[in-house]
């Protein structure tokens, strides 16, 4: 039988430490689903529509990965899609604590379906779309964190809000 893990998360925007856990996961699971959080109380910087668009360019071109987006909850689409596995990412202690809820509930909510955790590359342990975007914002180069795509859309909409005073 073929196993299909789900990748679930904001994804605004997508890291290079994202990528990273992808490219580990295709390689233990037969397909991969990326779910983007469709989560407009977050605020994200980008639309999902952006996220979508920017997420299927880079993983382009592995073919047993998908891009998709979800609303409500996260069992819910891992159940419709055929899903077994949840893939989610583990960089340092701190992630912990809110992984350790997430888990825990969603096993309370499905028990049949497992959350797998993996480690990104030590280069990437540090990375967070938040820190990211803190980065560019202020000015600062992000060459290197994500993937070039997200490094000029990042670049082009800070300086837009800078000239325009705005969030762009
Ligand atoms: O990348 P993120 O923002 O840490 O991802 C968080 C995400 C999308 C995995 C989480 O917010 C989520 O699963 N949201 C869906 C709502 C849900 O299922 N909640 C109950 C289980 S905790």
């Amino acid at each position: 039988m073929k196993l299909t893990a789900v990748f679930p998360g904001t994804f605004d925007p997508i890291t290079n430490g994202h990528l990273d856990i992808i490219s580990r996961g295709r390689d233990l699971f037969d397909r991969i689903v990326i779910a983007i959080l469709r989560n407009p109380d977050k605020d994200p910087l980008f639309a999902l529509e952006e996220r979508a668009e920017i997420l299927k360019t880079v993983v382009g071109p592995w073919s047993n990965v998908e891009v998709d987006s979800f609303d409500g909850l996260l069992i819910d689409f891992v159940r419709a899609r055929g899903a077994r596995v949840i893939v989610r990412g583990l960089r340092a202690l701190s992630d912990f604590e809110y992984e350790f809820q997430m888990t825990l509930m969603n096993q309370r909510l499905e028990p049949g379906i497992q959350t797998v955790f993996m480690m990104p590359s030590e280069a990437y342990s540090y990375v967070s779309s938040r820190l990211v975007k803190e980065v560019a914002r202020l000015g600062g180069d992000v060459t290197g964190l994500v993937p070039p795509d997200v490094a000029t859309r990042l670049n082009r909409r800070f300086a837009g809000m800078r000239r325009g005073g705005g969030r762009g």
